[in-house]
Formats: structure tokens, sequence, C-alpha cells
């Protein structure tokens, strides 16, 4: 299977670190283009104190834990607009923005692909390919919502960086990583833990 993964600039990093961490666990994946937005660095930067700006792929394999020679990651420039994923001729899957600023939303709303990640995502709707986005921002406004159902309509799925607390997290990885178990549940990527609720007897309080 091959896959696009891009990282922009909002906050949840650490929603793609796991998330591709996630992948190239599952056995099913042998590539994953991945595409940095430029602030994607810098919140990187912010929230888990690392330097991915103009990273190579050595770099990027040794942030994930991965081989130094593993060829999973194939990493393209932004302003790359004749990069694989630009192509719809290039039969992948689908792509993951993960975290997804409402800046990236709202240029592949409009249709505006002027960067790779932008054009990819295009790429996807055009094909119909799944194209998977996970928004994050609070409060939303209404051009942030508007986008929101202008992209459903158009074949986009929108799973918001909100996490639940049903299955009980004892920690932000076990917050961040049921997160990432739905991003690969949409895709039918096999991974270690189950996120499927299979129901709980409601126990009535003491009367
Ligand atoms: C530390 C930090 C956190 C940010 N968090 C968010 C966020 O949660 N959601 C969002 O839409 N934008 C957020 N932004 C703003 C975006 O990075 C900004 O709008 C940027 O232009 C988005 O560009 P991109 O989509 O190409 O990455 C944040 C910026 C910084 C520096």
């Amino acid at each position: 299977m091959e896959l696009t993964l891009a990282i922009t600039g909002a906050s949840g990093t650490i929603y793609a670190h796991r998330t591709l961490q996630l992948l190239a666990a599952s056995g099913v994946v042998e590539t994953i283009n991945l595409i940095l937005s430029g602030t994607a660095a810098t919140v990187a930067q912010v929230e888990m104190g690392v330097n991915l700006r103009d990273a190579d792929g050595a770099k990027i394999n040794s942030w994930l834990g991965l081989e130094a020679g593993s060829k999973l990651i194939r990493l393209w420039r932004l302003d790359n607009l004749a990069a694989k994923p630009s192509s719809g001729s290039n039969k992948q899957s689908g792509m993951i923005i993960v975290p997804c600023s409402m800046g990236t939303l709202g240029a592949i709303a409009s249709g505006a692909g002027t960067n790779l990640i932008h054009r990819a995502a295009d790429v996807c709707l055009k094909e119909g390919r799944k194209l998977l986005l996970v928004p994050r921002e609070t409060p939303f406004n209404a051009i942030h919502l508007e986008n929101m159902l202008r992209l459903s309509r158009a074949g986009a799925q929108i799973l918001p960086a909100s996490p639940g607390f049903y299955h009980r997290p004892k920690s932000i990885d076990e917050l961040v990583e049921h997160l990432c178990f739905r991003i690969l549940d949409q895709f039918d990527i096999p991974h270690s833990k189950r996120s499927q609720w299979t129901g709980e007897e409601v126990v009535e309080p003491p009367a």
C-alpha cells in the first residue's frame, strides 16, 4: 500500500509522529510520501523540541525511530509540484493530513493547488481516492465550518483531532494513540490494539 501523509502547522505534531510510527509498524504500508508545510516545522519545534526544518530522510527516520536505511518514507519538498503525489496517475490508496491547519483546509476547499499538499489533496478528491483530514483548531469560526462541510461534500473525510475518553486513557500517549488508531481504521490498516467500542453494561447508580 502507498499513502501520502502531510503534516501542517496546526497544533498536534504528536498525532503525525504516532500515526507515522503505526503505519510503519502495520506491515501493510510499503511507501509513505511525506510532505511537511513550512509551519509544520515551527510547530514540531515548539511542541516536540525537534528541528524538522529542511529535514532529510535520515533525520525523519531518526525522529520516527526507524532504521537509518529504511526506505519506507519518501520525503517530498513542499514546492515540488512535479512530485509523485501531485499526479493522478500515481495509483496510491489516499492521503492523510494530520494535523490539518485551517489554512491548509481553506486552500484545499478553494481548489487552489499552489503547494504540494494542496495539490496532492486536490488530486485525491478528483480521482475519488480517500482524503482524510484531521483538523485542529478551537473554537471554529463559520469559515472553518463551511470549509469542512464543503470538503466533506467533495468526498473528504473529516476526523477532528478531538480524542475520546471512553477508553479511559492513563497517559497522553494513550490519548494520542487512540485517535491515531481511528485514522488507521479509516484505511483498514491493522494496528496492535483495538479501537472499536464493543459495548459495556451500564451500571445504574445506587438508589
Ligand atoms: C505553535 C503554533 C500552533 C498553531 N496551532 C494552530 C492550530 O491548532 N490550528 C490552526 O489552524 N493553525 C494553527 N497555527 C497557525 C498555522 O500554523 C498558520 O495558520 C499557518 O499559516 C498554516 O500553514 P500551513 O497550513 O501551510 O501549515 C499554529 C501556529 C503555531 C506557530
